[in-house]
C-alpha cells in the first residue's frame, strides 16, 4: 500500500479506510499504544496493537527509535488532544533499535547534550521545528527576490580574493603541507598549487554580486559562506549562510528600505506557514524562561516579538547618534558595559547593540554612517571625509543580522582606499573594471542566514538552527 504522511492523516476524517503509515517509534506504552511520528509534522500519531494477538517476539521489536510499517484502519480516537489513530492489523518491523544503546529516551533533553549527538537530533520535536522553519525561511528568501524579478546568482565558493580585507580566510590547497614547494626567496610557491595561485573558501558573494548587478540591475546570492575568525559565540559560525542582494541605481536608504521588507517578508511567511513549528517554539521557549529569574525573563513571547518586529518600522539612526546615546547611557556610567564607550571611532560591541535594540529604542535599529576605518574598503565615502554610507541592522537577542552599504562607485576614491588599506588593486581589476566602465551607483547587503533563523525560531545559540555546524574544533560529521 501507498504510505501516508501522518500529518495528513491527523487532518482526515476517513475513518473506516485501511492506511500504511512509516514511521519511528517514539514511545510504545501498555503494550498497546505506540506513538509514531514520520517528521511530517512534530505530532505523533497513535497506533493501536492488539496485543493478544500479536506475537510476543514481535511486540518485544516496538521500541523507542525503532522503524515500523504498520497498516490499518484509520479509526476515530477517544483518547484526550488526538482525534485519530490507527487500529493496526499488521506491523512490520522496518529497522531494530536496542533501547539499551539508543541515547535518545522518551523525554526531554536539553540542548547541549543533543548537541553532543548531532546526527541524532533530527529525531527530536525542537530540531524537526527549526529545520522546517529554516526550510521555510529560505524558501521565501527565494520567493521574495524572485516576486521582485532578482536574478539568483551563483557565486564561487573557491575564490582568490578577500571580499571584506579582514584576512579570516580558509586557504584551499593541494600543495603537501610539510614540504611546499618554495620560491627563490623562500616564500610557498604557489603558482604550483592547484589553481596557480593563492586561493580561499569566499567570505561573501558581494563581489562578484556587483559584477551581476552591473549587468542586471537587480541580483542576489544565497550561498555558503566561511570565515576563520575564531570566535567561539553563541552567534557566530564558521561555515554560515548568507543572502546577498545587490542592487544598480541603490542609494543607502533604497538599501535599508529593501533589508527592512526582505525581513518583514520572511518573518510573515514564517508565521503564516511554520504555524505549529512555531507554536511549539513558543511554547519550549516559554519552559526555558521559567528557569529564570522573573527579572531577567522577556515580557514577550515567541510571537507576540515577531509581530512586534512586523508591527514597528526599524529605527534608522547614524552610528554618531548612536555613541552619543551609548556614551549617555546608565550601563556605560555605572561601567556596566564590559567595553567603556569613550570616544568616537571604536566599534560597537554586541553589548552595545543590544543595549541599543532592547533597552534604548525597544525595537530593529539600524545603523548608519560608520567611521570609515572599521568597515571594507568598498564602501561609499561621505563628504565629512570620516564616515561611509555603512548599514548595520541590529535585531533584540541578536544584535547585528545585517551588514551593507552603498558602494563606493568612483573608481579614484576606491582604488585611493584600496591602497590605504593594502588592498591589491592590480589582482583585482576586474572588479575595478565595473568603475571604469559605465560605472553607476549602487548598494547591497548581506542578511546573515543562521541569525534570522535564531531570531524567528527563538532559539539561543547558532549551533543550533544549523543541520551540520562548523565551528572552532568542531567539524564533525
Ligand atoms: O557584515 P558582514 O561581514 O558583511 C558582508 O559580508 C558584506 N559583504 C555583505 C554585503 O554587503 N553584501 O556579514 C553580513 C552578515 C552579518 O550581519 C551577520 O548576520 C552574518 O553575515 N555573519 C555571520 N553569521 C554567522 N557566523 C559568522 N561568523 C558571521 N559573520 C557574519
Ligand atoms: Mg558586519
Amino acid at each position: 500500500a501507498k504510505r501516508a504522511k501522518i500529518k495528513e492523516l491527523l487532518k482526515s476524517t476517513a475513518f473506516g479506510t485501511e492506511v500504511t503509515i512509516k514511521g519511528w517509534v517514539r514511545t510504545f506504552r501498555n503494550s498497546q499504544f505506540i506513538a509514531i511520528n514520520d517528521g511530517s509534522t512534530i505530532s505523533n500519531i497513535q497506533v493501536v496493537v492488539d496485543f493478544n494477538n500479536t506475537d510476543d517476539a514481535l511486540l518485544k521489536r516496538i521500541t523507542t527509535g525503532a522503524a515500523l510499517s504498520v497498516t490499518g484502519e484509520l479509526v476515530e480516537s477517544l483518547g484526550k488532544g488526538q482525534t485519530v489513530e490507527i487500529k493496526a492489523k499488521q506491523v512490520e518491523i522496518l529497522g531494530d533499535c536496542d533501547a539499551e544503546k539508543f541515547p535518545l529516551q522518551p523525554k526531554k533533553h536539553s540542548l547541549e547534550f543533543l548537541r553532543e549527538i548531532a546526527h541524532l537530533r533530527f529525531r527530536t520535536n525542537t530540531f524537526n521545528a527549526v529545520f522546517k522553519v529554516r526550510h521555510a525561511l529560505a524558501f521565501a528568501v527565494h520567493k521574495f527576490f524572485n516576486d521582485r524579478g532578482f536574478v539568483y546568482m551563483h557565486t564561487p565558493i573557491i575564490t582568490g580574493s578577500d571580499a571584506e580585507g579582514a584576512g579570516e580566510m580558509f586557504r584551499v590547497s593541494t600543495l603537501e603541507l610539510g614540504n611546499p614547494p618554495r620560491t627563490d626567496d623562500g616564500a610557498i610557491n604557489f603558482k604550483e598549487d592547484f589553481f596557480g595561485k593563492e586561493t580561499n573558501l569566499t567570505v561573501s558573494g558581494q563581489l562578484e554580486a556587483e559584477l551581476a548587478a552591473m549587468a542586471f540591475g537587480e541580483v542576489y546570492t544565497f550561498g555558503p559562506t566561511f570565515r576563520a575568525e575564531n570566535s567561539n559565540t553563541t552567534r557566530h559560525l564558521a561555515e554560515f549562510w548568507m543572502i546577498e542582494p545587490e542592487v544598480a541605481f541603490n542609494d543607502l536608504v533604497d538599501n535599508m528600505d529593501l533589508a527592512e521588507d526582505l525581513l518583514k517578508y520572511v518573518i510573515k511567511y514564517a508565521m503564516e506557514n511554520c504555524a505549529e513549528e512555531l507554536e511549539f517554539l513558543k511554547t519550549r521557549l516559554l519552559e526555558e524562561e521559567k528557569q529564570k529569574p522573573q527579572t531577567e525573563r522577556s515580557e514577550l513571547d515567541l510571537l507576540a516579538k515577531l509581530n512586534f518586529c512586523l508591527d514597528n518600522e526599524f529605527e534608522r539612526v547614524t552610528y554618531t547618534e548612536a555613541i552619543e546615546i551609548l556614551k549617555n547611557s546608565k550601563a556605560n556610567q555605572k561601567k556596566q558595559f564590559k567595553y567603556l564607550i569613550e570616544d568616537w571611532g571604536a566599534d560597537l560591541q554586541s553589548e552595545h547593540e543590544r543595549y541599543l535594540v532592547e533597552k534604548h529604542f525597544k525595537k530593529p535599529v539600524i545603523l548608519t554612517d560608520y567611521p570609515k576605518d572599521i568597515k571594507a574598503f568598498y564602501m561609499r565615502q561621505n563628504e565629512d571625509g570620516k564616515t561611509v554610507r555603512a548599514m548595520d541592522i541590529l535585531f533584540p537577542g541578536i544584535g547585528e543580522i545585517v551588514g551593507g552599504s552603498q558602494r563606493e562607485e568612483r573608481l579614484e576614491l576606491l582604488e585611493k582606499r584600496m591602497q590605504e588599506m593594502h588592498i591589491p588593486a592590480e589582482e583585482m581589476y576586474w572588479y575595478l573594471d565595473t568603475r571604469r566602465f559605465g560605472s553607476a551607483p549602487h548598494a547591497g547587503f548581506g542578511l546573515g542566514f543562521e541569525r534570522l533563523v535564531l531570531f524567528v525560531t527563538g532559539m539561543t545559540n547558532i549551533r543550533d538552527v544549523i543541520p551540520f555546524p562548523r565551528t572552532p574544533k568542531n567539524a564533525e560529521f
